[in-house]
């Protein structure tokens, strides 16, 4: 097996990928997190009370206007160093092969991850916030208010993940 922490595991499969993109976007900014390796990182937003900081570029700081209103957001981030190809993966903390659609991993066509944050500070151009679970430097690519009246659904299930299935 390939000791690439990012190399193909048994039962995965990749697709050959488009030569051509068919948008573009910005990076907005960073994100500063004390985890420098994947297997530092928690797997998900919940699992660290770690205040990281959100640097938004300079040139977008009146976009922040009134968002330290806001208690929660919903942060958008780039998974720069993930593979894209892959459609079935094998999770190393669940050795079963799952379709792509169904997982939250890094590993995407698009390598787009999404976290609800708590605002904890705004300074400037300078967010802290908790519920990260990214690499230090990690590119921003969007921040939006959280709205639990439309956002939660306090009822959705994920079958797969139920008690007792890996
Ligand atoms: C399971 S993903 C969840 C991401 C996000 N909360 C979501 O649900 O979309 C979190 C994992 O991605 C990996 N990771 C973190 N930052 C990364 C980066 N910049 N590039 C590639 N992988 C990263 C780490 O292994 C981390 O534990």
């Amino acid at each position: 097996m390939s000791t690439d922490p990012y190399g193909l595991r048994p039962g995965e499969v990749a697709v050959e990928l488009p030569q051509e993109f068919d948008a573009g976007l910005y990076f907005i900014g960073r994100i500063r997190t004390p985890w420098t390796t994947r297997e530092a990182c928690p797997r998900n937003a919940r699992e660290s009370d770690a205040v990281c900081t959100i640097e938004v570029d300079a040139r977008y700081a009146a976009a922040l206007k009134e968002v330290e209103t806001c208690s929660h957001l919903l942060v958008l981030y780039w998974m720069d160093k993930a593979r894209r190809d892959l459609v079935l993966q094998a999770p190393r903390h669940y050795d079963t092969q799952r379709g792509t659609f169904a997982l939250r991993s890094p590993v995407r066509l698009n390598p787009i991850a999404t976290s609800v944050v708590r605002l904890v500070r705004v300074d400037g151009t300078r967010l802290s916030v908790v519920g990260l679970d990214c690499l230090d430097s990690t590119p921003l690519l969007d921040i939006k208010p959280y709205f639990a009246s439309t956002d939660a659904v306090p009822a959705a299930t994920v079958g797969w993940h139920a008690a007792g299935k890996t």
